[in-house]
């Protein structure tokens, strides 16, 4: 039986979070991974700081480097894992690793979705020399959605649309707001004590590490990449605990969402992400903590949804283990099946809440319906919780179907009027 089983050499660059979860994983399955024919051999551990203390075993044999050369310069290296982050040395390892013909996976969506072009041509330049690329862990952490997405959807489905809470940190901080009618400043605070934040939180709030994620998940499903910087990007700073007060009125929740959909007869692509009000009756509006949801809409199965833990150290670490599985069992799918030719519209319709923070006075709600009628945007409902301070009150319209560039428009001219005192805040509702 262990002489058919065949030894994958691993050069695991990251000895952190996910790090120590990929070791502490193939320690304990070794011996299923025999019975399907594999056995890892981390071989050589790529870090920053060698002398740091680990909070993990460290794999028997294994050659603690913070040299990259040494990975490279060794020929019996099968397989690359990059879950160190950041757009520097990860870049050095994973394109390094393909242009060495080796097989990577990589957890590390920023990197992916920015440098998908060349990543991709990489990836089928040297896949006819029998490397692979995997990069379930990227999205979602430690639930299958890229997997079921190349393997299962794509190709025997058509895409419409995907809509995801793709940021546990956010949603961790907006289930508080939600949920206590605290502040952004607590719940961040609290999101920080717990570690489930950075302290510099500014890619998890400002919706970035989001943009990364529906950045791949639209590359996946309509076929076409959209560079971060093209994608709007919205992110949760702005809002406040009266937000969550008018959005309970609204039977609805707010969550941070990358969506990315077929548009214009399916012709075109839009994507964005930004906070939604989601109603209750939409299961989405129900995932709440760390979770994350995916739900896919496509033409023939209907509306899907890929749900659980989005990080941490054994989910996210289950993804990359099982992208090396594939690999060395030669089974991982194609990383990109899907190429379309779909033109990006910038702008989206739908229909929107403003909330205006103003200064009380006469004749306000008539010059914000003047506003609104001068770029035909329809107001639906003014709804407007009890004043308690009327140097201060949050009031807020909710529009009619209409476009984002109009409703900009009128955020905009919101925003001079002497009795506004901050920019409106502008949500979609999904
Ligand atoms: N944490 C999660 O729950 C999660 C979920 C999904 C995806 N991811 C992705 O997984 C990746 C890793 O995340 P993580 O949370 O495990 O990070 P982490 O705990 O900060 O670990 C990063 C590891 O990479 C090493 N490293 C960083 N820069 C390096 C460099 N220039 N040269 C050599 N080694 C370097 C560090 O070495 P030292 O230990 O010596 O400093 C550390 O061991 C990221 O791309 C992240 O976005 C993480």
């Amino acid at each position: 039986m262990t002489s058919n089983v065949k030894t994958v050499n691993v050069a695991l660059c990251g000895a952190g979070i996910v790090g120590g979860g990929v070791c502490q994983i193939i320690k304990e399955r070794q011996e299923v991974f025999k019975t399907l024919g594999i056995q890892f051999n981390i071989k050589t551990i790529l870090v920053r700081n060698v002398s740091k203390k680990r909070d993990f075993e460290l794999p028997a044999g294994a050659k603690l480097t913070d040299n990259v050369e040494d990975i490279f310069s060794d020929d019996s290296i099968d397989l690359i894992v990059e879950v160190m982050g950041g757009l520097g040395a990860a870049k050095t390892v994973v394109f390094g690793g393909l242009k060495a013909k080796k097989s990577v996976v990589t957890a590390n969506k920023a990197l992916i979705s920015y440098h998908l072009n060349e990543i991709e041509e990489l990836v089928n330049t040297f896949s006819k020399d029998g490397s692979r690329f995997a990069f379930e862990a990227a999205v979602g952490g430690g639930i299958p959605v890229i997997k079921s997405l190349q393997r299962d959807i794509i190709g025997a489905d058509d895409v419409m649309q995907v809509s995801g809470i793709l940021n546990g940190t956010t949603n961790y901080m907006l289930t508080k707001m939600d949920q206590t009618g605290c502040s952004y400043e607590a719940a961040l605070k609290e999101a920080q004590d717990l570690g489930f934040a950075e302290a510099d939180p500014t890619a998890d709030v400002e919706g970035h590490d989001a943009r990364s994620k529906i950045s791949l998940l639209c590359r996946l499903t309509l076929g076409v990449w959209i560079k971060d910087e093209d994608i709007s990007c919205t992110g949760i700073s702005t809002l406040t605990a009266d937000d969550f007060e008018y959005a309970k009125i609204l039977r609805s929740k707010i969550k941070l969402l990358g969506i990315c959909k077929k548009v214009n007869n399916g012709t075109g692509a839009e994507i964005y992400v930004s906070p939604v009000i989601v109603p209750i009756s939409n299961t989405i509006s129900s995932t709440n903590g760390a979770t994350n949801i995916v739900e896919v809409r496509s033409k023939y199965l209907g509306t899907t949804y890929y749900v659980g833990a989005g990080a941490g150290r054994f989910p996210t670490a289950t993804s990359i283990v099982g992208d090396m599985l594939e690999i060395s069992l030669n089974k991982s799918p194609k990383p990109f099946p899907l190429k379309q030719n779909l033109t990006q519209h910038t702008d989206y319709p739908g229909r929107f809440y403003i909330r205006i923070n103003i200064r009380d006075a006469t004749g306000i709600i008539r010059t914000v319906g003047a506003i609104c009628e001068n770029e035909g945007v329809s107001i639906h409902s003014v709804l407007q919780i009890p004043i308690t301070d009327k140097q201060n009150v949050p009031f807020v319209i909710t529009t009619d179907e209409t476009l984002a560039s109009k409703v900009k428009v009128v955020v905009d001219s919101l925003e001079k009027q002497p009795w506004c005192l901050k920019r409106p805040v502008a949500l979609p509702f999904l």
